[in-house]
């Protein structure tokens, strides 16, 4: 299969890498000049389970050199995704699949903007990856990848996208609700990123202490409201889900901390913020949200 894949940090590089090591023709494209440069004198340096080793594959700062693909997997910051397209649109012709895997509400949407609407597959991933430095990213986690058209029925072709992403070591499943499950896990991100950015702590404090528990249930009860309304069904048990995700990856520092560590824009906007947008269109009042958004807003310079 020919990849695109769109915004090389972490999760990118990280798929990217793994499929080109299966046989997959990938090209990686990036803004980051010294990233692409490295990975393109000395292949991208993949640490997981297996140790670590150089894999060769293409990566370019410019989308134009690129010839449309079978598959372009999006996995800029969410808050990039019309920026990151808007440059990509050479190699978005009508026949290719676009994937996005991030984080937040509005990515399908958005990349409907630039391909037919039946071209537009979404999805949810449970790995985590660390990007340790130009050309070099660390496996952090493993788990399960769920995938699905996002505004028509699935087809062979969101078949064949699992199929070669599961055999490549990247186990995935075809989701016929795909939209409850990218609302689940915004659910899961309401509930922990902003109040670990916050209180500057990881993931596991937020499950360790009553606090952190009540601002979890807070958070995501609100959250949850807004996703119903949206016509999403929500498993009955999602804050006692969200905290077991916190303890789970107790010893995280969540994307959203990462960034304001940094001084980096974060995806408030595309999580809090998105769900107090929503609310409003219901007439439900989110006063936890919006103040979690305000307070994130506030961290990272508005
Ligand atoms: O954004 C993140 O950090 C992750 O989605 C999660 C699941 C909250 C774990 O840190």
């Amino acid at each position: 299969m020919e990849i695109a894949v769109i915004g090389s940090g972490a999760m990118g590089s990280l798929y990217g890498g793994t499929l080109a090591e299966a046989g997959h023709d990938v090209t990686l494209v990036d803004v980051w000049e010294e990233h692409v440069r490295t990975i393109e004198e000395s292949g991208l340096r993949l640490t997981d389970d297996d140790g670590e080793r150089a894999i060769p594959v293409r990566a370019t700062t410019d989308p134009g050199t690129v010839s449309p693909p079978d598959l372009a997997l999006v996995f800029v910051k969410s808050t990039q995704t019309d920026v990151a397209l808007d440059g990509a649109r050479p190699l978005l012709d009508e026949r290719v699949d676009v994937l996005s895997l991030q984080n937040g509400l509005g990515n399908a949407e958005d990349i409907a903007g630039y391909v037919p609407e039946r071209n537009v597959v979404a999805g949810v991933t449970t790995h985590g990856a660390t990007l340790e430095g130009p050309g070099r990213v660390f496996h952090a986690g493993s788990g399960p990848t769920r995938i699905g058209r996002y505004f028509v029925d699935d087809d062979d072709r969101v078949d064949a996208i699992a199929g070669a992403f599961t055999a490549a070591g990247l186990p995935t499943t075809v989701s016929d609700a795909i939209r409850d499950d990218i609302w689940e896990k915004v659910l899961v991100n309401v509930g922990i990123n902003a109040p670990t950015a916050l209180a500057r702590v990881e993931n596991g404090a937020l499950a360790r202490t009553q606090e952190g528990r009540r601002v979890v249930e807070a958070a995501v009860h609100e959250a949850v409201a807004v996703a119903r309304h949206e016509g999403c069904t929500i498993r009955d048990d999602i804050v006692d889900h969200v905290v077991d995700v916190a303890e789970r990856t107790g010893t995280n520092a969540s994307s959203m901390l990462q960034d304001v560590r940094a001084g980096r824009e974060t995806e408030v906007e595309r999580i809090h913020g998105a769900v107090v947008r929503r609310a409003a269109r219901h007439d439900l009042a989110v006063p936890v949200n919006r103040t979690l958004a305000d307070l994130v807003r506030l961290a990272q310079g508005a």
